[in-house]
Protein backbone atom coordinates (compact mmCIF):
# COMPACT_ATOMS: atom_id res chain seq x y z
CA UNK A 1 0.00 0.00 0.00
CA UNK A 2 1.67 3.44 -0.97
CA UNK A 3 2.04 5.86 1.82
CA UNK A 4 -1.28 7.84 0.71
CA UNK A 5 -3.61 5.37 0.24
CA UNK A 6 -2.59 4.42 3.93
CA UNK A 7 -3.32 7.28 5.30
CA UNK A 8 -6.51 7.96 3.31
CA UNK A 9 -7.98 4.39 4.11
CA UNK A 10 -7.15 3.90 8.00
CA UNK A 11 -9.91 4.55 10.21
CA UNK A 12 -10.75 4.28 13.92
CA UNK A 13 -11.71 0.82 14.37
CA UNK A 14 -13.48 -0.30 18.09
CA UNK A 15 -14.70 -3.74 17.17
CA UNK A 16 -11.68 -6.39 17.35
CA UNK A 17 -11.31 -10.07 17.02
CA UNK A 18 -10.42 -11.42 19.95
CA UNK A 19 -7.00 -12.57 19.09
CA UNK A 20 -4.04 -10.33 20.47
CA UNK A 21 -1.45 -8.63 18.21
CA UNK A 22 1.89 -11.52 18.50
CA UNK A 23 5.23 -9.91 19.78
CA UNK A 24 6.83 -9.94 16.94
CA UNK A 25 4.12 -7.98 15.33
CA UNK A 26 4.16 -5.57 18.10
CA UNK A 27 8.25 -5.10 17.96
CA UNK A 28 7.36 -4.20 13.95
CA UNK A 29 5.07 -2.02 14.35
CA UNK A 30 6.67 -0.34 17.36
CA UNK A 31 10.18 -0.36 15.88
CA UNK A 32 8.06 2.14 13.07
CA UNK A 33 8.22 4.57 15.19
CA UNK A 34 11.78 5.45 15.52
CA UNK A 35 11.33 6.74 12.65
CA UNK A 36 9.15 9.50 13.06
CA UNK A 37 10.44 12.90 12.80
CA UNK A 38 11.87 14.45 16.12
CA UNK A 39 14.23 17.74 16.58
CA UNK A 40 17.18 17.06 17.80
CA UNK A 41 16.97 13.43 17.50
CA UNK A 42 15.42 13.35 21.07
CA UNK A 43 13.24 10.29 20.92
CA UNK A 44 10.85 11.58 23.00
CA UNK A 45 8.37 8.45 22.75
CA UNK A 46 8.10 5.73 24.90
CA UNK A 47 5.68 2.73 24.93
CA UNK A 48 3.97 0.06 27.40
CA UNK A 49 2.43 -2.80 26.08
CA UNK A 50 -0.32 -3.67 28.59
CA UNK A 51 0.28 -7.46 29.68
CA UNK A 52 -2.94 -8.78 31.61
CA UNK A 53 -1.38 -7.67 35.22
CA UNK A 54 -1.65 -4.19 34.51
CA UNK A 55 -4.56 -3.93 32.18
CA UNK A 56 -6.44 -5.44 35.29
CA UNK A 57 -4.51 -3.14 37.67
CA UNK A 58 -5.94 -0.13 34.98
CA UNK A 59 -9.71 -1.17 34.81
CA UNK A 60 -9.05 -1.03 38.88
CA UNK A 61 -8.67 2.49 38.36
CA UNK A 62 -11.13 3.31 35.57
CA UNK A 63 -13.69 1.89 37.97
CA UNK A 64 -16.75 -0.34 37.16
CA UNK A 65 -17.96 2.34 34.90
CA UNK A 66 -15.49 2.43 32.78
CA UNK A 67 -13.46 -0.58 32.92
CA UNK A 68 -15.34 -2.39 30.22
CA UNK A 69 -14.10 0.03 27.53
CA UNK A 70 -10.52 -1.40 28.02
CA UNK A 71 -11.49 -4.74 26.98
CA UNK A 72 -12.34 -3.57 23.73
CA UNK A 73 -8.87 -4.37 22.04
CA UNK A 74 -6.94 -7.64 22.74
CA UNK A 75 -3.87 -5.43 22.68
CA UNK A 76 -3.41 -2.44 24.41
CA UNK A 77 0.02 0.20 24.07
CA UNK A 78 0.25 3.62 26.36
CA UNK A 79 2.55 5.73 24.74
CA UNK A 80 3.99 9.01 26.54
CA UNK A 81 6.19 11.58 25.95
CA UNK A 82 8.99 12.28 28.02
CA UNK A 83 8.61 15.63 29.73
CA UNK A 84 11.12 18.51 29.29
CA UNK A 85 12.31 22.01 31.53
CA UNK A 86 12.67 23.14 28.26
CA UNK A 87 9.06 24.40 27.22
CA UNK A 88 10.20 24.70 23.43
CA UNK A 89 11.33 20.67 23.47
CA UNK A 90 8.61 19.90 25.63
CA UNK A 91 6.21 20.68 23.10
CA UNK A 92 8.25 19.53 20.35
CA UNK A 93 8.70 15.94 22.01
CA UNK A 94 4.91 15.86 22.16
CA UNK A 95 4.39 16.70 18.80
CA UNK A 96 7.19 14.29 17.80
CA UNK A 97 5.30 11.59 19.82
CA UNK A 98 1.47 12.27 18.11
CA UNK A 99 3.55 11.73 15.14
CA UNK A 100 5.38 8.49 16.44
CA UNK A 101 1.82 7.10 17.39
CA UNK A 102 0.50 8.12 13.95
CA UNK A 103 3.27 6.37 12.41
CA UNK A 104 2.56 3.07 14.19
CA UNK A 105 -1.21 2.98 13.23
CA UNK A 106 0.05 3.19 10.02
CA UNK A 107 2.07 0.51 10.08
CA UNK A 108 -0.56 -1.72 11.69
CA UNK A 109 -3.24 -0.82 8.99
CA UNK A 110 -0.74 -1.71 6.71
CA UNK A 111 -0.97 -5.13 7.96
CA UNK A 112 -4.29 -5.13 7.83
CA UNK A 113 -4.35 -4.60 11.68
CA UNK A 114 -7.31 -2.34 13.43
CA UNK A 115 -6.60 0.33 15.94
CA UNK A 116 -7.61 3.44 17.73
CA UNK A 117 -6.23 6.23 19.47
CA UNK A 118 -7.68 6.39 22.74
CA UNK A 119 -7.41 8.81 25.62
CA UNK A 120 -9.47 7.48 28.52
CA UNK A 121 -10.20 9.83 31.50
CA UNK A 122 -8.13 7.21 33.86
CA UNK A 123 -4.96 7.54 32.10
CA UNK A 124 -5.52 11.42 33.43
CA UNK A 125 -5.55 10.27 36.91
CA UNK A 126 -2.59 9.84 39.18
CA UNK A 127 -4.13 6.07 39.96
CA UNK A 128 -4.45 5.22 36.05
CA UNK A 129 -0.53 6.43 35.60
CA UNK A 130 0.22 4.56 38.94
CA UNK A 131 -1.51 1.54 37.44
CA UNK A 132 0.87 1.29 34.35
CA UNK A 133 4.03 2.75 35.78
CA UNK A 134 4.17 5.49 33.94
CA UNK A 135 6.27 8.49 35.89
CA UNK A 136 6.01 11.86 36.77
CA UNK A 137 8.47 12.80 33.89
CA UNK A 138 7.01 11.50 31.07
CA UNK A 139 3.19 12.65 30.11
CA UNK A 140 0.56 10.15 28.86
CA UNK A 141 -0.58 10.90 25.29
CA UNK A 142 -2.63 7.81 23.99
CA UNK A 143 -3.94 4.50 24.70
CA UNK A 144 -3.17 2.54 21.03
CA UNK A 145 -5.77 -0.35 20.73
CA UNK A 146 -4.99 -2.81 18.31
CA UNK A 147 -5.91 -6.03 17.11
CA UNK A 148 -7.66 -7.74 13.79
CA UNK A 149 -11.19 -5.94 12.50
CA UNK A 150 -14.13 -7.16 13.39
CA UNK A 151 -15.11 -5.23 10.63
CA UNK A 152 -14.83 -2.14 7.98
CA UNK A 153 -15.10 0.94 8.74
CA UNK A 154 -16.28 3.74 6.55
CA UNK A 155 -14.31 7.35 7.30
CA UNK A 156 -16.03 10.30 9.00
CA UNK A 157 -16.81 13.10 6.91
CA UNK A 158 -13.72 15.38 6.46
CA UNK A 159 -13.72 18.94 5.97
CA UNK A 160 -12.94 20.18 2.36
CA UNK A 161 -9.00 21.23 2.01
CA UNK A 162 -10.19 25.06 1.12
CA UNK A 163 -11.37 24.79 4.80
CA UNK A 164 -8.07 25.36 6.09
CA UNK A 165 -5.74 26.01 3.90
CA UNK A 166 -4.77 30.14 3.42
CA UNK A 167 -2.23 30.90 0.86
CA UNK A 168 -0.23 33.92 1.90
CA UNK A 169 1.12 36.74 -0.32
C1 LIG B 1 -5.22 13.01 20.27
C2 LIG B 1 -6.34 12.09 19.93
C3 LIG B 1 -7.14 11.59 20.93
C4 LIG B 1 -8.19 10.72 20.64
N1 LIG B 1 -8.94 10.23 21.67
C5 LIG B 1 -10.02 9.46 21.37
C6 LIG B 1 -10.84 8.94 22.43
O1 LIG B 1 -10.53 9.10 23.62
N2 LIG B 1 -11.94 8.25 22.10
C7 LIG B 1 -12.29 8.02 20.77
O2 LIG B 1 -13.32 7.39 20.53
N3 LIG B 1 -11.48 8.43 19.76
C8 LIG B 1 -10.37 9.14 20.03
N4 LIG B 1 -9.56 9.56 19.03
C9 LIG B 1 -9.84 9.11 17.63
C10 LIG B 1 -10.65 10.13 16.86
O3 LIG B 1 -11.93 10.25 17.42
C11 LIG B 1 -10.72 9.67 15.39
O4 LIG B 1 -9.44 9.72 14.84
C12 LIG B 1 -11.67 10.53 14.58
O5 LIG B 1 -13.00 10.23 14.91
C13 LIG B 1 -11.50 10.34 13.08
O6 LIG B 1 -11.74 8.99 12.72
P1 LIG B 1 -10.67 8.15 11.90
O7 LIG B 1 -9.51 7.88 12.84
O8 LIG B 1 -11.39 6.89 11.49
O9 LIG B 1 -10.24 8.95 10.73
C14 LIG B 1 -8.48 10.38 19.28
C15 LIG B 1 -7.64 10.86 18.28
C16 LIG B 1 -6.58 11.70 18.58
C17 LIG B 1 -5.68 12.19 17.48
Amino acid sequence: MDVESAIRSRRTHKAFRPDPVTRDLLDELLEVARWAPNHHLTNPWRFRVIGPLARAKLKESAGPEAAPKLDRAPTLVAATALRSEDPVQDQEDLCATACAIYAVLLAAHGRGLAGYWRTPGVLRTQRGLDALAIPRGERFVALIHLGWPWQEKRPPDRLPAENFITYLD
